[in-house]
């Protein structure tokens, strides 16, 4: 395919010099003199491993060329990959002044060629850029329209410098936000071989897939280093502690609880970072991260709380009260704590779920309920019909079996709230779906 990239930095010129090696005809561009001088001559414009090589190979055999000249490259190209920096502006906000800039010169380019050409977007930027502010510039610049007189796809680069070139040929995955089929099968010849499995999305999701890797990458990066400061002032060796952590791939390095669902509890967890957190005070040591994560959580609750009040029902069904599917364990279960909230605020409730049974709920478990939800016995229900028939807003606080199917049992004008990402939303046909964070 005949490709240009417009911004020779650490993104453009890796992927010019990889996807040339793959046979493409690459013209990178960038207003630096100095990088595309470098090119021309065969040379790495930034010091990468294997880049250098991988460029003046590609020189040798003329599939690839630098120029300063935006307008005599595009109109000739199948794809444009913008790679212009997005820096922080002083507030901390993104700034899409180049990209803007870039795209503007990329559509008056392409203005009249009769050519479909794509154009994807690799600088990182925030969920909405493309299509609310740089498929405008280019639909103006160029005087056609995104989707019909040219492409617009933003596909996140996940390169990390130091190791770019072999990231790119052992890519996992290659993410890829299309507009429309045809720059999703334009993306898809141009990766035709390289970069893994090609997943096409939509374009704000591809877009906050590479915000969410990076917020990830980071969590993980001062998680660790948390827990690196703890155990060292415990004397325990911190790399063999979190080497038995990944080792774990079923529930620590999985995709399990990392789903977005509903706030976490029961005996053991909130315990636990209580104890570590207070363990961390006695050293005087400050663990943001992790005397943080109970924060959050509680801000979770509290927004469960929000959308449930936001219908202005009266009348409440909770389906599920154990912090879990599957046990009658009430200890710290967060949904109680929503409960809780809105009895104290008069709301009519009606409980119920399948493993609780007041007669049986014994020891710790009973005082628990005895000291911090005596309104639950004479509010429990056995008859799940009769919670719903009573109920104005049905909220799925776990993953019982039987509240994954109560989808088509719902009437019209009755709302589901579902905390669980438990039922099917396909399937709620005559009332209102609304899911905690999705
Ligand atoms: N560096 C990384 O490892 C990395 C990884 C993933 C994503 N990203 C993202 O990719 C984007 C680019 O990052 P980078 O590190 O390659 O930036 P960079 O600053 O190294 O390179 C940007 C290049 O674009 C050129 N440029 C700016 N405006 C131009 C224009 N109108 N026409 C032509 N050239 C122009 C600049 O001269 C510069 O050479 C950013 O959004 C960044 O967040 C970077």
């Amino acid at each position: 395919m005949n490709v240009v990239v417009v911004g020779m930095g650490y993104v453009g010129s890796v992927c010019s010099a990889c996807f040339a090696s793959r046979g493409h005809h690459v013209v990178g561009v960038d207003t630096s003199e100095f990088k595309v001088a470098c090119i021309e001559r065969g040379e790495s414009p930034i010091v990468e491993k294997g880049l250098s090589e991988l460029i003046a190979t590609a020189r040798r055999e003329g599939r690839l060329n630098a120029t300063t000249a935006i307008a005599s490259a595009v109109p000739a190209a199948d794809i444009v990959l913008v790679c212009v920096g997005t820096p922080s502006a002083e507030d901390g906000s993104l700034d899409l002044t180049h990209v803007k800039r870039a795209c503007a010169e990329v559509g008056r380019a392409l203005k009249g060629t009769g050519r479909f050409t794509t154009v994807v977007m690799r600088s990182t930027m925030l969920p909405g850029s493309v299509l609310s502010e740089l498929t405008p510039v280019l639909e103006q610049a160029c005087g056609g329209r995104a989707g019909v007189d040219f492409g617009v796809a933003y596909n996140p680069e996940f390169l990390r410098e130091g190791t770019a070139v072999d990231d790119f040929f052992g890519a996992d995955y290659t993410i890829v936000g299309a507009g429309c089929e045809r720059s999703a099968a334009a993306l898809r010849e141009l990766y035709d071989g390289v970069g893994g499995e090609l997943i096409v999305t939509a374009i704000p999701t591809a877009e906050m897939v590479k915000y969410v890797n990076n917020s990830f990458h980071a969590l993980k990066v001062a998680f660790a280093n948390e827990v690196g400061r703890l155990c060292k002032r415990e004397s325990i060796d911190s790399h063999e502690v979190m080497r038995l952590v990944c080792r774990d791939t079923k529930l620590n390095i999985s995709p399990v609880y990392l789903s977005p669902g509903f706030a976490f509890g029961g005996s053991c967890l909130p315990k636990d970072l209580r104890a570590i957190h207070s363990r961390s005070r006695h050293h005087g040591l400050e663990l943001p991260v992790i005397g943080n994560v109970m924060r959050s959580n509680d801000l979770h609750v509290e927004e469960a709380v929000h959308l449930i009040e936001r219908f202005r029902r009266r009348r409440l069904g909770f389906l599920g009260l154990s912090f879990k599917a599957g046990t009658d364990d009430l200890r710290e279960s967060p949904i109680l704590r929503v409960i809780g909230t809105l009895v104290g605020k008069g709301y009519g409730v009606l409980l119920h779920d399948p493993n609780i049974d007041m007669e049986r709920v014994l020891g710790a478990n009973r005082r628990f309920v005895e000291d911090e939800v005596p309104y639950l016995p004479e509010r429990l229900r056995g008859d799940l019909d009769q919670v719903l028939a009573e109920s104005e807003v049905v909220v799925v606080g776990n993953r019982s079996r039987e509240y994954r199917e109560i989808g088509p049992r719902l009437r019209s004008g009755q709302v589901l709230v579902d905390l669980v990402a438990a039922v099917d939303r396909s399937t709620v046909t005559a009332g209102e779906y609304h899911g905690l964070a999705w």
